[in-house]
């Protein structure tokens, strides 16, 4: 399908005009292809492949930039007219600006990202600041950062006092004061999420933060009913492909144990008259 690439000056419009942008997470190339015919405006390539796509234990912690850059590669082709963003992923940026600068120009020059996202707020300032000089499009993400879920003591929503939501409004300007085009919210209450969204000029998206954000992200996982381990209170499932996929898987181990798969129109038909030449040949075989 051809369609026209949402590009930055979009959202500002968007966000202008109270225009909500959708946002998905995907994985691989099949999913961007779905995603992009559903008309999404932007999709995010999250380190979240850790748990979802594979299972690790300690979430995203272990991705590593080489797998980013594999996903957002076939995102990238999966959906050539979408906003593509690259998560940088645990030990890519929390060390230098310099190393900052380098794995996020990795996304664009191997995976051909329209932006990259990195997690937290004041502490992360240079790094930010360091991209955004080199020229490159930069998200940040705030509230609740799935990378330094031991620091919060698990998944917890933030910002539930005004006193940590304080924290969170400076967070959210000392990230727009460093560059980043835009912004994400995750885990807050609405209040929070209604506050920094009328706060800022840049765009602010919610995975959590309520109905007031200028647009919505959700784990794609989550939104199919693929992703089993747990649900987020903020999600909404729209489908339940586990339970599909189980449910057709079966009937396949089924078929082929009672002998039902394949039939004849599954299979590949001998040039006439060649079934006989074979039987023939086939006895004077050695
Ligand atoms: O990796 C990801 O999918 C994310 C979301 C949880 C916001 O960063």
């Amino acid at each position: 399908m051809d369609r026209k690439k949402k590009g930055l000056l979009d959202f500002r419009r968007m966000k202008e005009e109270k225009e909500k942008l959708t946002w998905l997470t995907a994985y691989d190339y099949p999913t961007a292809r779905f995603e992009e015919q559903a008309g999404i405006d932007m999709i995010l390539v999250g380190d979240s492949m850790g748990n979802t796509v594979y299972g690790y234990a300690s979430g995203t912690l272990p991705v590593t930039m080489d797998m980013c850059i594999v996903h957002c590669g076939a995102v990238r082709r999966g959906a050539p007219n979408t906003f593509v963003m690259g998560d940088m992923p645990f030990g890519s940026y929390q060390t230098t600006p310099d190393d900052a600068v380098r794995n996020a120009v990795r996304f664009f020059k191997e995976a051909e990202v329209d932006a990259v996202k990195l997690e937290g707020g004041r502490r992360v300032v240079p790094m930010i600041r360091a991209i955004v000089d080199a020229g490159m499009v930069l998200c940040g993400h705030i509230g609740l950062t799935p990378q330094s879920t031991g620091q919060f003591g698990g998944y917890k929503a933030q910002g539930r006092t005004a006193e940590s939501a304080i924290e969170v409004i400076r967070d959210a300007r000392a990230v727009r004061d460093a560059g980043a085009a835009m912004l994400l919210l995750e885990a807050v209450t609405p209040e929070v999420g209604d506050f920094i969204t009328r706060d800022l000029d840049i765009p602010v998206y919610s995975i959590g933060a309520g109905p007031h954000c200028d647009g919505q992200l959700l784990i794609v996982s989550d939104v199919l009913g693929i992703w089993e381990a747990f649900k987020p209170k903020f999600v909404r499932r729209y489908a339940e492909v586990a339970d599909i996929s189980v449910k057709a898987l079966t009937e396949y181990v089924n078929d082929v144990r009672a002998g039902r798969f394949p039939e004849d129109v599954h299979c590949y038909k001998m040039i006439e008259g060649e079934a006989a030449r074979l039987e023939q040949l086939a006895k004077d075989l050695k």
